[in-house]
C-alpha cells in the first residue's frame, strides 16, 4: 500500500458511512460534506477545489449601501417586484457601458441570485408556446439548472460541445432546432465547469439559428467580464463582454452578482430581458398570466408567485455597485483577477505532474485562466481519479455531473484555494505522480 498524506482506512469508513451511492454522480454539497467529514476524522486540511464560492470579501460599496438601506427604513417594506428604480436604471446603463447594448429600465429584472432569474425563464419560457416545451442545453453547465427543470417537471435536451466547436456548432444545434419543440437553448459564457469561452463566430451562429428557429437565448453570464483574456473593464469603451445579444432579438441575460462582486450571500442577480422579448406577445400564456405580454407575465406571474421580488436592501447594494462600475470609480474586474493569476500557477502544478486539461481551447485558441479548470490523469475515470484524490487531500467533482461526455475529466475551482496553500498542492501532486 503506497503512502498517502491520508490514511486510507480513514477515507474508506467515511465514505462508506457517507450514504453516497455513487462518488462519480455526488452532487457539489455532498462532496463538501464528505470533505469536512474527512477533514475533520483526519485532522489533515484539504485543497478545497470542489464548490464554487468566491472567496473573496464582499463589494466594500455594496456593503455600505446596503447597511443605510436597512438604517432608512426599506427592511419594513415590499420592494416593488420589479425592482426599485435607481437600481433598474443602473443596470440598464451597466448593460450599455459593459456589453455595448441598449436595454430598457423596465426590462431589467432584479432576482433572488441568477439562480432565480433562470428559473423564472424557464417557468415563463416553457407556458408560451404549446408547441415549445423543451429548453436545450449546451453542455457541460450548471447542474442546478437541471435540477430546477426537473423539480419543475419541464422537459430539456442536451448536448456536450466539446466536439461542437465553430462551424460544428450550426449542424448539432440545427440538429436539435428543426424539430419544432425548443423554445430556448441556455449556456454559460464563460462557462461552468469547463471555462470555454464562445467566440464570437459561434455566438453569431448560435443568435442566428436563435432567429430562423424562433428560439430565445438565455445567456448566463454568472462569470462577467472574467475572460481574462480581453480587459473589457473600461465602461463604455471597447472590448466589450462579448454576447449573443449583438446577434439576436430573442435574448435573455443572466448576470450573477456572486462572482463579480463577491455579493453571493445576499442572492442578488439580474435577469436582462431584451426589449423585444419584453414586449413580445405570445397568445399561449393568457391562460397562466390573464397577459400575452412576456415581460408583465415574467414579473406580475412569475416572479410574484416566486418571491415576490428580491430583498429591498440588496437592491439597494446593487445599485451603488453597479453605479460605481458605470462612473468608472470601481474596477470590479481588479478585484477577481487573482482567480487567473491562481489558476495559471495551478494548471502548471497540475500539467508538471502528468495531468492534461480536458477542455483546453477555444476553436484554435489557448483557454483563458480563470475561476475553474479541467483536469485528468492518464487510464483514470473521472470517479477513479475523485476517489483517489480524497486519499491525497485534494477535492473537485465529477464532469459527468455537468452534462460532459469526458468521462476521464474532474472540474477543479480555484476561488477557495488560497495562494499560501499553491506549495502543499504541488506536494501532494508530485507523490500522486510517484505513487502511480
Ligand atoms: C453558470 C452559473 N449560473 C448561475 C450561478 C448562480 O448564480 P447566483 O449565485 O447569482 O444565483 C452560478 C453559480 O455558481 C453559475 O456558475
Amino acid at each position: 500500500m503506497k503512502n498517502t498524506p491520508i490514511s486510507r482506512e480513514i477515507v474508506d469508513e467515511i465514505l462508506s458511512k457517507s450514504g453516497i451511492r455513487q462518488l462519480g454522480l455526488a452532487s457539489i454539497r455532498e462532496i463538501k460534506r464528505l470533505i469536512n467529514d474527512i477533514e475533520i476524522a483526519s485532522g489533515e486540511e484539504f485543497i478545497r477545489m470542489e464548490m464554487g464560492i468566491p472567496g473573496l470579501p464582499a463589494s466594500a460599496i455594496g456593503i455600505d449601501a446596503q447597511i443605510k438601506a436597512l438604517q432608512n427604513g426599506c427592511a419594513a417594506i415590499y420592494p416593488d417586484i420589479d425592482g426599485i428604480p435607481e437600481l433598474k436604471s443602473e443596470m440598464s446603463l451597466f448593460i450599455k457601458n459593459f456589453l455595448n447594448i441598449d436595454v430598457s429600465p423596465s426590462s431589467c429584472i432584479p432576482t433572488v441570485g441568477s439562480m432565480m432569474g433562470g428559473m423564472a425563464a424557464f417557468m415563463t419560457m416553457s407556458r408560451a408556446d404549446k408547441k415549445k416545451d423543451t429548453t436545450l442545453f449546451i453542455d457541460p453547465g450548471f447542474p442546478v439548472q437541471k435540477q430546477q427543470h426537473r423539480v419543475l417537471g419541464l422537459k430539456f435536451e442536451t448536448f456536450d460541445v466539446y466536439n461542437f466547436r465553430g462551424e460544428a456548432l450550426k449542424g448539432k444545434l440545427e440538429s436539435y432546432l428543426k424539430k419544432g419543440n425548443i423554445h430556448s437553448i441556455i449556456y454559460s459564457n464563460p462557462n461552468n465547469p469547463s471555462w470555454i469561452c464562445f467566440t464570437d463566430k459561434e455566438l453569431q451562429i448560435i443568435g442566428e439559428l436563435a432567429n430562423q428557429y424562433d428560439v430565445v437565448v438565455l445567456e448566463d453570464l454568472a462569470y462577467f467580464g472574467m475572460d481574462f483574456r480581453n480587459d473589457i473593464s473600461q465602461p463604455g469603451k471597447a472590448p466589450f463582454q462579448p454576447t449573443v445579444a449583438n446577434y439576436t432579438k430573442n435574448y435573455a441575460l443572466l448576470i450573477s452578482s456572486s462572482k463579480a462582486f463577491s455579493y453571493a450571500g445576499e442572492r442578488i442577480g439580474m435577469l436582462v430581458l431584451s426589449d423585444h422579448l419584453y414586449n413580445r406577445e405570445y397568445e399561449d400564456l393568457i391562460p397562466y398570466f390573464g397577459t400575452p405580454l412576456f415581460g408583465r407575465a415574467i414579473i406580475y406571474g412569475t416572479v410574484y408567485a416566486m418571491s415576490s421580488g428580491t430583498s429591498h436592501s440588496a437592491q439597494y447594494a446593487l445599485a451603488a455597485i453597479l453605479k460605481a462600475c458605470n462612473d468608472g470609480s470601481y474596477r470590479f474586474l481588479d478585484d477577481v483577477r487573482i482567480y487567473a493569476k491562481k489558476a495559471n500557477m495551478m494548471k502548471k502544478m497540475f500539467t508538471d505532474n502528468n495531468f492534461y486539461i480536458v477542455y483546453d481551447k477555444d476553436e484554435d485558441k489557448p483557454l483563458a485562466d480563470g475561476f475553474y479548470f479541467t483536469i485528468a490523469y492518464p487510464n483514470m475515470s473521472g470517479e477513479e481519479l475523485l476517489k483517489e484524490f480524497l486519499y491525497y487531500g485534494i477535492s473537485a467533482i465529477t464532469l459527468s455531473i455537468t452534462g460532459s461526455e469526458r468521462t476521464e475529466g474532474l472540474r477543479a475551482c480555484v476561488s477557495l484555494v488560497p495562494l499560501e496553500q499553491l506549495p502543499l498542492l504541488e506536494k501532494r501532486l508530485q507523490q500522486f505522480k510517484a505513487n502511480h
